[in-house]
């Protein structure tokens, strides 16, 4: 191992240099980078692993994203969206199998009706459940005002990914218009967090124009808004996507995986007791994409409980897997040797230190 990388591992606080370095490193070094990310999981997260029982509840979504396979412009999909009784029997289904928490996550859309919607789904979900379930959202930009409304409700984390935290490469992956705008998204993340919400970002990795400079600036960017989970997954193209045609440039697809485990082994060692999540999108490339996401530094799996009969419809990217048949079995295969803390929530302590609230 050249002195570089152990000078850089030993640091209290990573530049940008340092992180771009440790982003290309290889062999040994690369080595080194992971057990050091391990050692750090060991000590603030433990051998565990916490479930989020996710429920894509709709693919109906009015945005236009130009990477993702579910944007307003694909007429090749079928829309579906759930009924309420559809998704709280999916709720009911993680409370019985003790998963301690469940992500609702859809397209976006922002209505009176769904806010409304949302709003009583999450009352009924927090009342049948005593208050055992933990809930997450993942429902796109909406106004503080909504944002408050779920929380109050007993929502309490939310998932809003940034995607690209550069401003000019999130203006080449979305269309130009006020209905993408990285300032509303920013925005967002911030109104979020003010409500008091468990915040998570991340970013796709791997994109068309994106650089390791890029990459480099968003974990500052995860760092410095103190975000408490992290969401972060190769970028995979989508055959019905603008984006699939710009695919000059792109790394391979084993590249792009392997960056991932970087990205995650190295927020881990520089945000340390953060929720990470071991993203489908790895599992979409490697059976064991997940599995090896935890070794990396993931301590975060979100099985999929959404009706079979509906998973296909929710494709992002190209050979998306109908994950989790068996739902009860999915954790067990996900582990790589930590274990599953079920029936608790697994809140993340970082939120607990940064907002005083005991986890
Ligand atoms: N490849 C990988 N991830 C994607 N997402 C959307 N489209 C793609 C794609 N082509 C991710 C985005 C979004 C989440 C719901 O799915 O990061 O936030
Ligand atoms: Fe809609 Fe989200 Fe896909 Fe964008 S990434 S098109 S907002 S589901």
């Amino acid at each position: 191992m050249d002195n570089g990388i152990r000078h850089i591992l030993g640091k209290k606080t990573f530049t940008k240099a340092d992180i771009v370095e440790l982003l290309m490193c290889e062999g040994e070094n690369k080595k080194a980078l992971f057990a050091k990310s391990a050692e750090i999981t060991e000590k603030y997260i433990g051998r565990k692993v916490w479930l989020r029982g996710l429920i894509e509840f709709s693919n109906i979504c009015g945005k236009n994203c130009l990477y993702c396979g579910i944007r307003k412009g694909n007429h090749n999909i079928e829309r579906y969206s759930l009924s309420d009784e559809e998704i709280v029997q999916a709720a009911t289904f993680a409370l019985r199998n003790s998963y301690g928490s469940i992500a609702l996550q859809s397209g976006e859309l922002e209505s009176c009706n769904v806010t409304d919607r949302i709003e009583k789904l999450v009352r009924n979900i927090k009342n049948l459940s005593a208050g055992k379930l933990g809930i997450t959202l993942s429902v796109g930009e909406q106004t503080p005002e909504t944002y408050k409304r779920w929380f109050e409700a007993g929502a309490h984390r939310y998932l809003l990914r940034m995607e690209a935290t550069n401003e000019l490469l999130y203006a080449k992956i979305h269309p130009n218009d006020a209905a993408h705008s990285f300032h509303r998204r920013l925005d967002c993340l911030k109104s979020l967090q003010d409500t008091g919400y468990q915040t998570g970002t991340g970013v796709m990795i791997g994109l068309p124009f994106q650089t390791a400079d890029n990459l480099a600036d968003d974990l500052l960017f995860m760092n410095g808004f103190d975000i408490d989970m992290c969401g972060m997954g190769p970028y995979i193209e989508h055959a019905d996507t603008p984006l699939a045609n710009t695919s000059g440039g792109l790394l391979s697809i084993e590249q792009r995986f392997e960056l991932t485990l970087k990205m995650i082994a190295i927020i881990r060692i520089m945000m340390k007791d953060i929720n990470i999540v071991a993203s489908t999108a790895m599992q979409a490339i490697y059976p064991a994409g997940r599995e090896r996401a935890i070794s990396a530094g993931a301590n975060i799996i979100m099985p999929n409980i959404t009706p079979l009969m509906y998973r296909g419809s929710y494709r992002l990217y190209d050979n998306k897997p109908i994950t989790d048949v068996r739902p009860e079995n999915s954790a067990a295969t996900a582990l790589a040797g930590a274990e599953v803390a079920y029936g608790s929530w697994g809140d993340s302590s970082h939120y607990g230190k940064r907002t005083g609230i005991r986890q």
